[in-house]
């Protein structure tokens, strides 16, 4: 079984945004554990400060390397190896489909997420494997990016997508974006569903949803359709 491990200083959110629909359902099953860690049960000073100024000057607070650190050996203790463990910044390398595909084949990884202006240097260089970014914008905190790659990694763990879940045409799948789709009614606000839907040839509605796809690639990611191409030979 794949399980999370999140360190944060903010366990109710990741918990309560994880366990919910299909994440949810698939740990109830079994099929994934995920487990908060409060870094701030770590601290070992009287007021639970996790922070301080950071050297040199400049604006914001660091978070502190003794309760992280403490917090990962916490998980370290008990699974008896080093696992996997990322750090969610801005300054990583980019989460990806693939990416995600890997990462379902490990059965421990740890989420490290940052607060205030950042982490002290030293616990990254101690325990961090994998430096990853979701994108190039930036966030206040890494329990967003951490959610985000578990609901991707997790679909990629065998079991947690039914058969049918699973069997959806995937977008990226081979650099091409998904078609549009349609359910009842036919017509709805004057617009009609695409008549080749309705027209039950399968050729022909797999022509028509790949041209859709084609043409969605092309609008709205030239960069993919490039790839798409290159793929196809052309
Ligand atoms: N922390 C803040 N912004 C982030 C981003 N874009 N990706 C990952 N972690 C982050």
């Amino acid at each position: 079984m794949t399980t999370f491990y999140i360190l944060t200083l903010f366990p109710e959110m990741v918990l309560d945004g994880l366990h919910t629909s299909i994440i949810g359902r698939a740990v109830k099953n079994e099929h994934l554990r995920i487990e908060a860690v409060n870094i701030r049960d770590f601290t070992t000073n009287k007021h639970g400060k996790v922070d301080d100024y950071p050297y040199g000057g400049g604006a914001g607070m660091v978070m502190q390397a003794q309760p992280i650190y403490d917090a990962y050996q916490s998980i370290v203790a008990r699974i008896e190896k080093r696992p996997r463990t990322i750090y969610l910044t801005p300054k990583g390398e980019t989460f990806s489909q693939t990416k995600a595909r890997k990462l379902a084949q490990e059965e421990n990884i740890v989420f490290l997420c940052g607060h205030y202006e950042g982490v002290d240097e030293r616990v990254l260089e101690e325990i961090v494997t994998d430096y990853v970014s979701i994108g190039d914008y930036v966030l206040t905190g890494g329990e967003l990016p951490a959610m985000v790659m578990i609901d991707a990694i997790s679909r990629m763990v065998p079991g947690v997508l039914s058969n049918q879940e699973s069997g959806e045409t995937e977008t990226f799948h081979n650099y091409l974006l998904e078609y549009p789709q349609y359910s009842r009614p036919e017509e709805w606000m004057g617009r009609k569903v695409p008549e080749v839907l309705l027209s039950g040839h399968h050729k022909n509605i797999e022509k028509w949803r790949l041209e859709q796809s084609i043409r969605l690639t092309k609008e709205n990611r030239p960069d993919l359709y490039e790839k798409y191409k290159e793929q196809e030979g052309d």
